[in-house]
């Protein structure tokens, strides 16, 4: 397929799955996103944020971590952090040889780590240094390129990141309505997403505290062309599934299968084991994940702390079970 056709198949999928399930480092490797596949039809899912040296110079088990891909996922939005012309050219290299349907440049990190490496939402005041990645992204990339921004705390200069943005020819552009000084728990600001839905000459994806049909609606009806869920597809991979239903645009609805949350969590675990660091990674990361777990499903508080308890995959087993 050439870029054009890559392109246009995209933007008929966002025009007809509307939600995207998006970036959560930590969470969003290909186990977590065949699940997400498993549930529901999403236009894409992204992968957690993977810098360019990592692509570029990572260890076998890095890129089995954050460049595996299954075969069972839909189309793949690869994130990748970069500040520099350089770690771009190095990075595609290797991006060209996967099987990647859209790279997105993170331009909203506000983690200080990535910021004080110039990048991440640090992008966002270097103007000059935005516009030298994207357009590098444009030169090297095989496949349709993305940009996702926070907003920048003085509003008079969505203008010239907009500018930027059209200047590189981006294909899409995602908007999470929060600064990176909001964190995640300050309301979303869908006036300034709706901004930039209008103003934009490409497609916006707006991002935030999207939970159900009611915030997918509300989200949709500040112009923008598709809405990005976050933290609450966690623990509920049927949760794209059920807003496209809800909402009256789903074509390939799959969330018919068992929502037992304890089930869920479980088997998420134990898929997890065949990731880098195998059963022990997979118990570490349940003790994170349970927390999005506990919350969306009520779950009591002695089951978090059973979960935290667990050494091995059969005792988790073992604890889950009575919760089926
Ligand atoms: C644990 C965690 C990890 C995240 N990792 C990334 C990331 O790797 N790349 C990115 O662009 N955004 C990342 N985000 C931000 C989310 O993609 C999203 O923009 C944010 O959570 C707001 O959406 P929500 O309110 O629907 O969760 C992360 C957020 C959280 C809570």
């Amino acid at each position: 397929m050439n870029s054009l056709n890559k392109l246009q198949t995209l933007k008929k999928r966002l025009i007809d799955f509307k939600l995207v399930q998006g970036p959560l480092a930590g969470v969003s490797h290909h186990v977590f996103r065949e699940g997400v596949w498993a549930y529901s039809e999403p236009a894409w899912v992204c992968s957690e944020m993977i810098s360019c040296q990592t692509i570029a110079n990572g260890s076998k088990a890095l890129h089995q971590r954050f460049l595996g891909i299954s075969k069972n996922e839909g189309p793949l939005c690869l994130q990748i952090a970069a500040s520099s012309e350089k770690d771009i050219k190095d990075a595609f290299g290797v991006i060209n040889t996967l099987n990647v349907a859209l790279v997105d440049l993170n331009a909203g990190c506000p983690v200080q780590k990535v910021r004080k490496r110039g990048m991440g939402s640090a992008l966002l005041e270097s103007p000059d240094r935005l516009l030298e990645v994207l357009l590098a992204m444009r030169d090297h990339s095989a496949v349709p390129i993305s940009v996702k921004i926070r907003l920048q705390q003085d509003q008079s200069k969505d203008d010239r990141v907009l500018a930027v943005i059209h200047k590189a020819n981006v294909d899409f552009l995602t908007v999470h309505g929060r600064t990176y000084l909001d964190g995640y728990d300050v309301a979303v600001n869908h006036a300034r997403i709706g901004y930039f839905a209008k103003n934009a000459r490409i497609p916006v994806l707006g991002n935030g505290d999207v939970c159900d049909a009611t915030s997918a609606h509300q989200m949709l009806s500040v112009g923008v062309s598709g809405v990005m869920v976050g933290r609450f597809g966690v623990g509920q991979p049927w949760l794209i599934g059920d807003i496209q239903r809800s909402l009256g645009f789903a074509f390939g609805l799959k969330s018919t299968h068992d929502r037992n949350p304890a089930k869920l969590f479980f088997q998420h675990v134990e898929r997890m084991c065949k990731l880098p660091g195998g059963e022990k990674f997979a118990i570490l990361s349940g003790y994170g994940l349970i927390k999005y777990f506990a919350k969306r499903h009520q779950m009591p508080p002695e089951m978090i702390e059973q979960v935290r308890q667990c050494k091995t995959l059969l005792d988790l087993g073992n604890a889950m079970i009575r919760y089926y």
